[in-house]
């Protein structure tokens, strides 16, 4: 793609020309918009998801709104022979990738409950296994292409609740709930990066972390208004409004930061 006629000063701090990003992830909500992004600033982006048919619907979609193509894998990312293979395909068809966002998380069977003393270990494990263990092998599946072909940058996704506890008062009634194994795969993911971005500087590879506020999803009227009322910024948040800090943690912009834990939450976490 030729640089567009933005500012030179924007193409040399955000832009992406022509280089490979991969999305895992990213058919979900906030997946499905950082893949956009990345598209636009220039990069060709693979996106990674269990679930195909979605995947191939969000590249769809996004190839007839921009007139750029997508490339869809599907992807377990608890398999670590299905993200070597994954990166094969995207080194065949696209190029090395020197970008990675985690994006995936596990949200089935179980998982809502938040009920300390009864948590299904079964959905404990699961939501370790891709919220947590997957990251790492995602982590380590394109470290070891990005370090053979010069280096990249990782940017993976944890949340307010792996920095603070999420406030039980304000889910109520509504059916929704954030339970104990999402609060530690997120403190987790926060912690792995930052080992990470430690490990991977010789290989020239910037880990960093972005902690997003929760995206307002029609989820029930009182969660919403009470989430609201908490937050600073009194609303919660859309998918679009993570699209400027991942960015900025992808591109030259950041070329001196790693390793850094990036809060956009509405201020959600500093009271
Ligand atoms: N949406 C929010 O309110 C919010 C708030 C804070 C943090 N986050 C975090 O942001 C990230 C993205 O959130 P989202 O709202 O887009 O999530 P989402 O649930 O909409 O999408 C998650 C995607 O991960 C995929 N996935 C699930 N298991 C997988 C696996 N084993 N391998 C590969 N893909 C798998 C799903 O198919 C889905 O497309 C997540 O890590 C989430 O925890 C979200």
């Amino acid at each position: 793609m030729e640089p567009n006629n933005t500012p030179p000063i924007l193409n040399e701090l955000f832009g992406l020309h022509d280089q490979v990003a991969a999305v895992v992830g990213g058919a979900g909500r906030i997946g499905r918009v950082l893949c956009r992004t990345l598209s636009q600033a220039g990069a060709q982006v693979a996106l990674l998801d269990v679930d195909i048919q979605a995947a191939r619907d969000v590249a769809d979609q996004i190839a007839r709104a921009t007139s750029r193509q997508l490339l869809a894998i599907e992807t377990d990312t608890t398999q670590p022979e299905q993200l070597e293979a994954a990166v094969a395909e995207i080194e065949r068809s696209l190029g090395p990738p020197c970008m990675l966002v985690n994006s995936a998380q596990f949200r089935g069977q179980g998982f809502y409950s938040s009920d300390v003393e009864s948590y299904p270990k079964s959905a404990w494990d699961r939501v370790l296994d891709v919220n947590l263990t997957g990251v790492h092998l995602a982590c380590q599946a394109f470290a070891r292409s990005m370090a053979a072909h010069g280096g990249g940058r990782i940017v993976n996704i944890a949340s307010t609740y792996g920095v603070v506890s999420p406030d039980p008062r304000i889910y109520g009634d509504s059916g929704v709930n954030s339970p104990v194994s999402y609060a530690a795969s997120k403190a987790g993911v926060i912690q792995l990066t930052r080992y990470l971005a430690v490990h991977l500087r010789e290989r020239n590879i910037r880990v960093n972390c972005l902690v997003p506020g929760g995206v307002f999803d029609n989820q029930h009227p009182q969660f919403v208004e009470q989430y609201a009322a908490r937050t600073p910024l009194g609303r919660m948040a859309r998918a679009e409004d993570y699209r400027g800090a991942v960015l900025f943690m992808l591109s030259p912009a950041s070329a001196y930061m790693t390793g850094a834990v990036v809060t956009v939450d509405g201020g959600w976490t500093v009271w």
